[in-house]
């Protein structure tokens, strides 16, 4: 056998369906994905005025280091310029940290169930993965906590997370990290981050220059950016340095860079979406509730309902109608789906749908 003993058992990360694929092998006209937690208003206007603008500049290759974005959210998150780092999706920088920092042997932390990459990232470096079981559906930081041995190396913190839809909280956080060993780097994922309104939510950005933090950001869901891939890692320098070296040069396209820097100006979209977001989860627990489905509340644009037994027929009946929602079963929650908030028409008609897929 020729490939690495560490990647003989992956399972792959096996993605939302994309809209086309389900047209095209059902035969459907009429198509709307609310399985992989995008946003449903299109990309931000002045990202998208941005782009267009620099289509033909792509014969050249991109700023490696993508100066004028590191200069924006440098001013912004009042950090260093040589604290951040940009990433092909933020989904990149955790693929960065693990191959700086984790190798064969090594230990990393990861909650259960919670966003797949991590693990499956880390089973790549050939680490020892422990898992720690999610309580009421919340991140379990005391356990966490106590899985921590002298071998591990990353503790992977999804802030709000996927797909529990659930935060830690500001108290929770720092006793986690006061009584954490220095050498262990803590990756908070904060993808989600502009949808939870709630106080008590930690922003990671606070972190990162006193402890061994990591956190991370994305474009694809606040800015409508998903298919341009782009986020960004903050940290201390130290640590930014070491993923930068295992950097590809050019990881972030030029018209990602260009997008994002217009889309952190764009307040306006930025609002419209948190409205339709708030107001989209709203109307899902009402008709929950109706339909008697347990759901779980939820601080991110996806919420978490259970259908019981038939989850997976449902989402298949779903499907068929031309509405892609994610079956839950890669987490092992056979009995739960994640519907990601759409445009209102959308959700009405997920909503219809699903009443039929249940009866
Ligand atoms: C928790 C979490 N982190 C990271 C990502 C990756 O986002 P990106 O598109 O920035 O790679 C996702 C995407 O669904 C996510 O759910």
């Amino acid at each position: 056998m020729l490939a690495r003993k560490a990647i003989l058992n992956l399972k792959p990360y096996k993605p939302g369906k994309p809209i086309e694929e389900v047209k095209r092998e059902l035969g459907l006209r009429d198509v709307i994905k609310m399985a992989s937690n995008e946003n449903p208003l299109g990309p931000s206007p002045k990202a998208l005025a941005a782009i267009k603008k620099h289509l033909a500049d792509i014969n050249r290759y991109p700023e490696s280091g993508c100066f004028y974005l590191r200069q924006a959210l440098s001013k912004r998150l009042k950090v260093m310029p040589n604290q951040l780092i940009f990433g092909n999706g933020s989904d990149e920088l955790i693929i960065l940290a693990l191959r700086a920092f984790v190798g064969e042997g090594d230990e990393v932390v990861v909650a259960a169930p919670t966003f797949l990459i991590y693990e499956i990232a880390s089973q790549v470096q050939g680490a020892k993965i422990k898992k720690v079981p999610t309580r009421y559906f919340k991140y379990d930081l005391k356990a966490m906590s106590q899985a921590v041995t002298k071998n591990t190396k990353i503790v992977f913190i999804a802030n709000p997370d996927n797909p529990n839809s659930t935060y830690v909280a500001r108290h929770e956080l720092e006793a986690f990290l006061k009584d954490l060993p220095e050498s262990v780097i803590v990756f908070i994922d904060e993808a989600y981050f502009d949808f939870v309104a709630e106080k008590d939510y930690p922003n990671g950005m606070d972190y990162v220059s006193r402890n061994k933090v990591i956190a991370t950001r994305s474009f694809s869901k606040s800015y409508g950016l998903a298919g341009l891939r782009i986020g960004y890692g903050v940290s201390d320098p130290d640590i930014i340095k070491c993923m930068d070296s295992v950097r590809e040069p050019f990881n972030v396209n030029l018209l990602a860079q260009v997008a994002a820097c217009a889309a952190l100006k764009d307040k306006k979209f930025l609002a419209k979406t948190k409205r339709v977001i708030e107001a989209g989860r709203g109307f899902f627990y009402s008709e929950f509730k109706k339909l008697g489905l347990r759901y779980i509340p939820s601080v991110t644009n996806f919420v978490l309902f259970e259908v019981g037994k038939n989850a997976d027929q449902v989402s298949k009946r779903l499907l068929k109608k031309g509405v892609i929602v994610r079956n839950m079963k890669a987490w092992g929650m056979d009995t739960f789906i994640r519907v990601t908030v759409g445009k209102e028409k959308e959700n009405r008609r997920f909503i219809k749908e699903l009443k039929k897929a249940i009866a």
